[in-house]
């Protein structure tokens, strides 16, 4: 035991006496007692020799000893610096580390370009909630009690509250923009809808829309068209060809969809389009009298048209992804590749 206090003695008057004027000196000194080789650990390493009642008082002292190490270290890391704080071993030439950015998820892509197509035509954004009641999802839409849509198989229902549901599509939008009472109204209104469907490579119980619609006294089909015409061209470049099928909606009349002409084939025919050289991509029609009556708007004074089109589709198509479930699996795998295309 005398031999290890005078060792510890000794040591410690070699700690007070230490100096270090630069890093190195400081590592060094770090490495030889602080080290995992270093002398403090071999001290402390002979506690296993003392006798048990003098254990405690030896701890203490050991304890003493390693903090005062410590301490040392600290004062002169500040006098003298650390390897890697010291000027001189910084290399600023090195390029710096790549930051990490995050990237635009493609269903908001293709959503903002087709938004930003039509608000240069002066169309403003607006929002609806995804839960909605029946009037606004279908009653003041003129879907009539009876009518399929309607049925348990297509439509979430909330279970709290028979009147409440997912709505199937963004058309609640145009009741709650109508039913402001602010004419007129040029409005696009982007959103999540859903469906009672089952999930599969081509289809999901929840995808997106973009809803449009035009309230103004004079609007004829003719603005309808030219609407669409100048979003498709814009959309899918100036070749595009366009053709208006007739078709039923219970809040149109008259209704149509709308087909480009096939953007991958160009129209020869083509998996994508079934060989017909034509894809669907939206349906449209003058807003129905009734439902702007259900809104208290004038249908002898005012009319509109409106439309309505999915995002999942043409941003598969563009993207070339073949499986719809991609977008909501959250894979960063596959939501990285977008980066480049913000
Ligand atoms: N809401 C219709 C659908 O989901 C699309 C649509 C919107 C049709 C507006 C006409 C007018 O299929």
């Amino acid at each position: 035991m005398e031999e290890l206090l005078k060792q510890l003695e000794a040591y410690r008057a070699e700690i007070n006496a230490s100096t270090a004027t630069d890093p190195k000196a400081v590592e060094e000194f770090r490495i030889k007692w602080l080290g995992t080789k270093g002398l403090v650990k071999s001290v402390m390493g002979e506690m296993k020799n003392v006798p048990a009642d003098q254990k405690k008082a030896f701890g203490q002292l050991l304890n003493d000893f390693k903090v005062l190490a410590e301490n040392k270290f600290e004062a002169l890391k500040e006098t003298a610096g650390t390897p890697e704080s010291a000027s001189g071993s910084i290399d600023l030439s090195l390029p710096a580390d790549e930051m990490p950015l995050g990237s635009r998820h493609p269903i908001n892509l293709m959503r903002n370009r087709i938004v930003s197509i039509f608000q240069r035509l002066g169309f403003a954004v607006a929002e609806g909630p995804e839960i909605e009641d029946d009037w606004h999802n279908f009653t003041a839409l003129n879907l009539p009690e009876h009518h399929p849509a309607r049925d348990m198989q297509d439509t979430f229902y909330v279970q709290q509250n028979p009147d409440w549901l997912l709505r199937t599509h963004t058309s609640n939008v145009q009741i709650r923009e109508m039913e402001k009472g602010k004419l007129p109204i040029r409005g696009i209104f982007p959103g999540r809808v859903y469906r009672n469907e089952t999930v599969s490579a081509r289809s999901h119980c929840f995808f997106h829309q973009v809803e449009g619609l035009y309230i103004d006294e004079n609007v004829s089909f003719a603005d309808l068209k030219q609407t669409l015409y100048f979003f498709v061209k814009e959309m899918y470049g100036k070749d595009v060809r366009v053709r208006f099928r007739p078709s039923y909606f219970p809040f149109t009349e008259p209704s149509a969809e709308m087909d480009v002409s096939c953007f991958i084939c160009g129209g020869s025919g083509c998996n994508i389009c079934k060989k017909t050289g034509w894809v669907e991509i939206l349906g449209c029609g003058m807003v129905h009298p009734n439902v702007l009556q259900n809104c208290n708007i004038d249908p002898n004074k005012y009319t509109g048209f409106a439309f309505g089109m999915g995002i999942e589709r043409p941003a598969m198509l563009k993207y070339g992804i073949n499986d719809i479930r991609l977008f909501s699996e959250n894979d960063i795998r596959f939501l990285k590749q977008f980066t480049a295309a913000i």
